[in-house]
């Protein structure tokens, strides 16, 4: 029956439905929500609503007091559920030149205290594709997931089961077992696809990298499968035993078990041998017949790798050798003066499109106003101390997929050209700003807080590391700031966004570009993100300095929302919370003082604490076993430690639960001293604080 059926009915039908059209509607939304799977879909849900509103306008009074018209809980949207990495997928730290691959094994040979002669790495390509989780449980293939943002992926598994690479069962596999790797597109397939598009006037791909994602991201499977996706096999993620005790044994594991490993992977003694391996696959890159970007170098043992962990987004065992950057020549039309987040002025040229490495460039980065002038951050020239000017022919180049720049300036196309001036530029704009010595950047100095620089830290704080909400992108974000009826000015706006919306008279779902179930979308989106996580929250707050990675630090060293905000309005200069908070490992005098900052005017205060108020902020997880003994506790090391290097130790306390700290303060649980220790061991003393000695450390910790 649908709306258009209701004429004939009596009151008594018309009751019996509006009763089980409003049970149907709301099971529907609870299996949405709740049980994340949908029963009926989106065009059944819209239709069954519909109905149900024709009943109530024909039959007013028998609109039931939970009618589903007044209900606010989105309905089924099409989409892929999400899955919890059970370990996290993790990025990799990059080397540029032959230096950055010395330094990053003596970094690894000085962790683990034994000479760089004894260690051994692995070279393989770094396949230019996306990364794929597929988790085997008694060796039948349960779930695939997507990368995401590394801790929680798409379940693509329908989609992954169409792949030929990747088989479906495996036999004498582990009882858990997950194969990580990348999916990519050869160069043949990829052309052949793109004719294919183009013929049946369907979209083409810029790259085969984007290609491989699109997909691999299909709603319908059928659409994977006529799609000719691979799949590389290189690590593994949870695994109920090893497969191998090395790399390299693993992957040939892999290759047993019936996945596609890369030939091109090898074992390496010693550096010069692993930068020989990367050129011989550079020369052989146009041949492969698929994208790579780089070479990555893996630690080759396992137990090694395992000693030496990881940072906060990168294992310390890897790294990735990138390819030099892909470049080209053309025209630079106009450079414009962005406004970031924090208020820094930044010079982006605007370019002639041009094509560089497969991708259309029509902007590139300037960084800040020596840069154009052809000065680095000390002063000396840079590009020969040639200056950017406006019309100038430039060279652009772009590495991955970090944004592109401009390299070079071809002085020989240059005909009566001004100098680029940065001030004028501003003053041309009305844009106030100021540049304080011994900083490079230009800042926003207006009295009024800027637009521009509201909106960047709006769009920043729903980005991806950050609240990540869903159907709130920066498009939206720009829509809304500048609405009358319905603003968004501050992040706390945002969840006060369905309550101002039920009390206004134009109605969110009735605005061009908005239904009612887009804007009930939406406001489920916001509600889900009302329970957050601790590092999300201090990333979102756009602070200067503080990525993704400095938030996660300051979360786990905290613990708490209420914490961290208590020690940042106490943590002025000269305090022990300021000793305390540039004490934490990774964060410094320069972000100490930022994030403090951020917290010191009553206004930007009262803002914060106004988010703060929508909010359930989680506690951080606390890392590693909570029942270790050191679990919760402040350790610092001093002195000399002789069974294991400091680095290791404290990558070790911290892998337990531990916060390691650089100084003795009356928060400190454990001071660990090895000889020669100090003043750190007598202020500890004071203090009365347990000491203990390298031998006792590791007893403490050889259990665990
Ligand atoms: S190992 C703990 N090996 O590069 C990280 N990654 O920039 C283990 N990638 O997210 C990654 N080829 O998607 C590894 N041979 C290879 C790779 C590779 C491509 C990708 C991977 C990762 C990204 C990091």
């Amino acid at each position: 029956m649908t709306e258009h059926d209701i004429d004939g009915l009596t009151e008594e039908q018309a009751k019996t439905l509006l009763e089980s059209l409003s049970q149907e509607l709301a099971a529907a939304n609870t299996a949405y929500h709740s049980e994340d799977a949908p029963k009926i879909d989106d065009a059944s849900y819209d239709a069954k609503k519909r109905l149900n509103a024709a009943i109530e306008a024909k039959f007013p009074h028998l609109k039931r007091e939970d009618s589903p018209s007044d209900q606010v809980g989105a309905a089924p949207s099409v989409g892929f559920g999400k899955i919890k990495h059970a370990v996290p997928m993790l990025s990799l730290a990059n080397a540029f030149t032959d230096e950055d691959v010395y330094a990053f094994a003596d970094r690894v040979a000085k962790f683990l205290g034994v000479d760089v002669t004894h260690l051994q790495f692995t070279a393989e390509p770094k396949i230019d594709g996306l990364s794929l989780s597929i988790r085997y449980e008694n060796g039948h293939l349960v779930y695939a997931a997507t990368r995401g943002d590394g801790e929680t992926g798409e379940n693509v598994t329908n989609n992954v089961r169409t792949i030929t690479d990747i088989p479906n069962q495996l036999s004498n596999a582990p009882e858990v077992l997950e194969v990580r790797g990348e999916v990519y597109m050869s160069h043949a397939d990829f052309v052949a696809l793109n004719a294919k598009q183009e013929k049946a006037e369907q979209k083409t791909f810029a790259n085969p990298r984007n290609a491989a994602a699109g997909s691999l991201r299909q709603l319908d499977a059928s659409i994977t499968k006529s799609r000719p996706l691979r799949f590389f096999a290189y690590a593994l993620g949870a695994q109920s035993a090893p497969l191998a005790d090395t790399q390299l044994g693993t992957v040939a594991t892999l290759k047993s078990l019936g996945f596609s490993t890369n030939s091109l992977m090898q074992v390496f003694e010693n550096v010069a041998d692993m930068v020989d391996h990367y050129r011989h696959i550079e020369r052989s890159r146009a041949d492969l017949g698929y994208d790579i970007d780089g070479v990555v170098y893996k630690v080759d043992a396992l137990d090694l790798q395992a000693r030496l962990g990881f940072r906060s987004t990168t294992p310390r065992w890897a790294i990735a050798h990138k390819f030099p950057a892909e470049t080209a020549w053309t025209r630079l039309r106009e450079i414009e003066i962005q406004v970031g987040r924090t208020g820094a002025l930044s010079p982006v040229a605007r370019l002639e499109p041009v094509n560089v490495g497969g991708v259309l460039v029509s902007n590139a980065t300037l960084h800040n106003e020596d840069y154009i002038k052809g000065l680095d951050s000390k002063g000396n020239p840079i590009r020969g101390g040639k200056d950017i000017r406006e019309g100038d022919l430039v060279q652009v180049y772009r590495a991955g997929d970090v944004i592109p720049k401009v390299a070079d300036v071809d002085l020989s196309q240059r005909t009566e050209l001004e100098p680029f001036d940065f001030e004028r530029k501003l003053e041309e704009l009305n844009i106030p700003g100021h540049r304080k010595p011994g900083d490079a950047v230009w800042r926003y100095a207006g009295d009024e807080p800027m637009d521009e620089v509201a909106i960047e830290a709006l769009k920043h704080f729903v980005s991806r590391g950050a609240f990540d909400i869903e159907g709130l992108g920066a498009k939206q974000i720009e829509m809304f700031f500048s609405d009358p009826d319905l603003p968004i000015r501050h992040p706390a706006d945002i969840f006060t966004l369905q309550h101002r919306d039920a009390q206004n008279i134009p109605k969110l779902a009735n605005r061009t570009g908005w239904g009612e179930r887009s804007a009930l979308n939406l406001f489920q989106a916001i509600e889900d993100k009302r329970q957050i996580e601790l590092h999300r929250v201090i990333f979102g707050l756009g602070i200067r300095h503080v990525g993704e990675s400095a938030a996660k630090v300051l979360a786990q060293s905290f613990g708490s929302w209420e914490n961290f905000r208590a020690s940042m309005a106490a943590a002025l200069p000269g305090t022990p919370e300021r000793a305390e908070l540039e004490g934490i490992d990774g964060i410094g005098p320069v972000m100490a003082e930022s994030v403090v900052a951020a917290f010191q005017s009553p206004q930007a205060a009262e803002k914060i604490d106004e988010l703060a108020n929508h909010l359930s902020i989680k506690p951080a997880e606390q890392l590693g076993q909570s029942d270790s003994p050191v679990a919760g506790k402040t350790l610092v090391f001093t002195g000399t430690l002789v069974k294991m290097t400091r680095s290791e130790a404290k990558a070790r306390a911290e892998s337990l639960g531990a916060k390691v700290a650089g100084s003795v303060s009356a928060k400190t649980d454990l001071l660990i001293a090895g000889p020669g220790a100090g003043s750190k061991a007598k202020k500890a003393t004071d203090l009365g604080i347990e000491t203990i000695d390298e031998d006792q450390w590791i007893e403490l910790i050889s259990d665990q």
